[in-house]
């Protein structure tokens, strides 16, 4: 599949299948997901540009390369986005973060918008949107719309898990925007479920269910 990357580092892997356990607790879970969260961000941000700056080693001057941190967004789709923005906050600190409420109908699995706040100069900035779900794609295609109504230009798409049926839509639809996932599951159910999947990513995060 053109334009998407597996993350299949073994310590993902791992991860990754305790997060599919459904007797893992809602505090592994969270855990386990920002623990995933900085391995995922190591590969999304591999080809970040950097740039120099001068500093003192205890022996000589040097430049040294440093990361244009200020010029990144991360956009996190509420709720459980949050849980793969808080680990690459950790790992990128100087970025800003953009905010979009969405959460999908269940009967018609369309996406409903709640809320959205970015930064002004999202045009001059790599936006890496975060969401551990793309299953039908619906919530994650109305997002990067929403963002590129906003001016974005510059975008990737990470995610932890998605399905076949997604990764077709997102990728139809946003053909510039990379996908990175830890795995592309079997299939969707009638729910619209991803399956084997892992349940629904928000209410294993904060227990809500
Ligand atoms: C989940 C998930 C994605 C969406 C994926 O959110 O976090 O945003 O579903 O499904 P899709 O690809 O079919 O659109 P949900 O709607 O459950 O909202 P929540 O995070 O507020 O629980
Ligand atoms: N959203 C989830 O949280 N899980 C799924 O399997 C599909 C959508």
């Amino acid at each position: 599949m053109g334009n998407v990357t597996v993350v299949d580092h073994p310590l993902v892997k791992h991860k990754l299948t305790i997060m599919r356990n459904k007797d893992t607790s809602t505090a592994s879970f969270r855990r386990l997901l920002r623990e995933i969260s900085l391995l995922l961000a190591y590969e999304v941000t591999r080809e970040l540009e950097l740039t120099t700056t001068m500093i003192e080693t205890p022996l000589e001057t040097m430049e040294a390369p440093i990361l244009e941190g200020k010029k990144l967004v991360f956009a996190s789709i509420l709720r459980a986005g949050n849980g793969l923005l808080e680990g690459m906050l950790d790992l990128v600190p100087a970025a800003r973060v953009a905010h979009i409420g969405i959460y999908r109908d269940h009967e018609t699995l369309e996406p409903v918008e709640y809320y959205f706040k970015a930064p002004q100069d999202i045009a001059d900035r790599l936006v890496i949107v975060v969401d551990p779900m793309l299953a039908t794609a619906n919530s994650s295609i109305a997002a990067v719309q929403r963002l590129k109504e906003r001016g974005a230009n510059h975008l990737r798409f990470l995610c932890l898990l998605a399905a076949p049926e997604g990764i077709k839509a997102f990728t139809e639809t946003h053909p510039d925007v990379p996908v990175y996932t830890a795995a592309i599951d079997d299939h969707l159910n009638e729910k619209g479920y991803i399956v084997p999947g892992l349940g629904d990513a928000g209410d294993r995060m904060y227990g809500t269910k």
